[in-house]
C-alpha cells in the first residue's frame, strides 16, 4: 500500500462534524476555518489551522473553499435496467404514485443481461462520485425471483459493501393473490441465496406492498440469516411500519413521509435513524415531513436519494440539502449533517460521514465558499474535486 500523503491546504471552512474540533465556533458541524487536511494511507492523518499544517508529499489548493465529508448515501435502488419518465409525466399531470409502478421495471430488469445491468449500476455510482457522494447504499428488489434477486445483490456487492436484500420489495406478477406465499419465498430460499452477497435487509410495508405481520416475517428470516434490518417506512400511509423498525432495532425507517406523534416519540427513544428522502416527495409531489418534528423530540435524522427510476431518479444529495432546507425546515448546517454523518449512522458506520484523524479520506471540496451554499444555489454543481479513501475521483 502507498504510504503517500497529501496536503489539502487553504481551506476556507472545513466541516469535520467532530463537534470537539470547531469548539464554540464551530457549531454541530465541527467547523474549523482557515484549515488543512493531511490524508496518508487511505485516512484522514491530520486536520487544523492551515499554518500548522504538517508536510506532505503532495499538495491540493483549496483556494479558500469549503471542504465537507463525502456525502453518504443511506438509500438507493440502483440495479435495474430501463427507466420511467412516462410514468413521472404522467404523474405531473394528476396521476398519483403507487407501489403497482415498480413491477414495469422488474420486467425491464429480468430482461436484462449481466453487463447491462452492471454498467448501468456502475453509470449512476460514476454519477453520484462526481457529485460528491463516496459511500453508496444500493438494494435489490426489482428482480423477485431467487435467481434474480441474488443476481441483483451480486452485482451490488460488486460495487458497494452497503448491499440491502430486498426481495419484499413488491409481490411479482405471478404470485398476484398469494402474498403469503410471495414472503414465505422471501424469507426461505431467496433470502438464502441473498444473504451472502449482503448487509441489509428491508422490505417495503406499505399499503399495495407487504403488512407488518409479512415484513416482520421477512425481517425476523434476515436477522436470523446475519443481516441487519431497515424499513421503508410510512411513505404512502401513517401505517404501522415505523414503529415496527424501532421495534425490530432497524438501522433506519426510510421515507418517514407520515408521521403520527407516537412514531416520532418512537424514533426518538430509539436507535433507529429516519431518513428523509425529499427527491421522492418532489417527484412523486407528496407533501414534504417536517423535520422540525423530528428534531425537536429528539431523533436522528438522515437525507438520502433513494434514486431510483420510479419516485426519484434523481442522484443529487445536494439537491436533497436543498429540498430539506427549503421545504422540510431543516437549516443548512443540519441538511449537511444529515447527508454525510446521519446517512453514516443510518449504516451504523463510524468510519465515515466525518473528518476527525481516523476517518476514511472521504473528501469533498466544494466549488463554493461555505456549506451553506449547497442549499443557497439550487440545482448549480459545485462540487470542485472528491477523494474517496484517499483516491482522487473527481
Ligand atoms: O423507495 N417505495 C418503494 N420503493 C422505491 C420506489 C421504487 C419504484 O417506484 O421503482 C422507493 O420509493
Ligand atoms: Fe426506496
Amino acid at each position: 500500500m502507498s504510504t503517500e500523503s497529501t496536503v489539502i491546504a487553504n481551506i476556507g471552512e472545513l466541516v469535520t462534524n467532530d463537534p470537539a474540533v470547531g469548539g464554540e465556533a464551530g457549531g454541530e458541524l465541527g467547523i474549523v476555518r482557515d484549515a488543512a487536511l493531511v490524508i496518508e494511507d487511505g485516512r484522514v492523518a491530520w486536520t487544523g489551522p492551515s499554518g500548522d499544517a504538517p508536510a506532505a508529499d503532495a499538495s491540493f489548493d483549496a483556494a479558500g473553499r469549503a471542504v465537507l465529508p463525502g456525502f453518504v448515501d443511506s438509500h438507493a435502488h440502483l440495479v435495474f435496467a430501463g427507466e420511467r419518465a412516462e410514468e413521472f409525466a404522467a404523474r405531473m399531470s394528476g396521476r398519483k404514485y403507487a407501489a403497482g409502478g415498480i413491477r414495469t421495471t422488474v420486467e425491464r430488469t429480468r430482461a436484462a443481461s449481466d453487463d447491462d445491468l452492471r454498467a448501468n449500476i456502475r453509470r449512476l455510482i460514476a454519477e453520484m462520485a462526481r457529485q460528491g457522494t463516496t459511500t453508496v447504499e444500493c438494494k435489490s428488489g426489482y428482480g423477485l425471483t431467487v435467481e434474480q434477486e441474488e443476481r441483483a445483490v451480486r452485482i451490488a456487492a460488486e460495487v458497494t459493501d452497503e448491499v440491502t436484500y430486498l426481495g419484499a420489495h413488491v409481490v411479482p406478477a405471478e404470485y398476484q393473490g398469494d402474498t403469503a406465499a410471495y414472503t414465505r419465498l422471501a424469507s426461505t430460499d431467496m433470502l438464502a441465496a441473498c444473504a451472502p452477497h449482503a448487509r441489509w435487509v428491508d422490505v417495503f410495508c406499505e399499503e399495495g406492498a407487504f403488512d407488518a405481520d409479512q415484513a416482520r416475517e421477512v425481517l425476523q428470516a434476515g436477522i436470523k440469516a446475519g443481516l441487519a434490518p431497515r424499513m421503508h417506512a410510512n411513505q404512502l400511509t401513517q401505517g404501522p411500519a415505523v414503529q415496527l423498525a424501532v421495534e425490530l432495532d432497524a438501522a433506519s425507517a426510510d421515507h418517514c413521509t407520515f408521521l403520527s406523534d407516537a412514531d416520532i416519540d418512537a424514533l426518538a427513544s430509539s436507535e433507529t435513524v429516519a431518513t428523509l428522502l425529499p427527491g421522492v416527495e418532489f417527484s412523486t409531489r407528496q407533501p414534504y415531513p417536517d423535520a422540525r418534528r423530528l428534531f425537536d423530540a429528539g431523533a436522528t435524522v438522515a437525507l438520502a436519494t433513494d434514486c431510483n427510476p420510479g419516485s426519484c431518479y434523481s442522484s443529487s444529495m445536494a439537491f436533497c440539502i436543498a429540498v430539506a432546507v427549503r421545504d422540510m425546515n431543516m437549516t443548512p448546517a443540519e441538511a449537511v449533517w444529515a447527508a454525510t454523518a446521519g446517512g453514516a449512522k443510518a449504516l451504523r458506520r463510524t468510519d465515515v460521514g466525518h473528518l476527525a484523524p481516523g476517518a476514511r479520506a472521504d473528501v469533498h471540496v466544494l466549488d463554493a465558499p461555505s456549506h451553506i451554499h449547497l442549499a443557497y444555489r439550487p440545482g448549480v454543481p459545485q462540487t470542485s474535486a472528491v477523494w474517496r479513501a484517499g483516491v482522487q475521483v473527481r
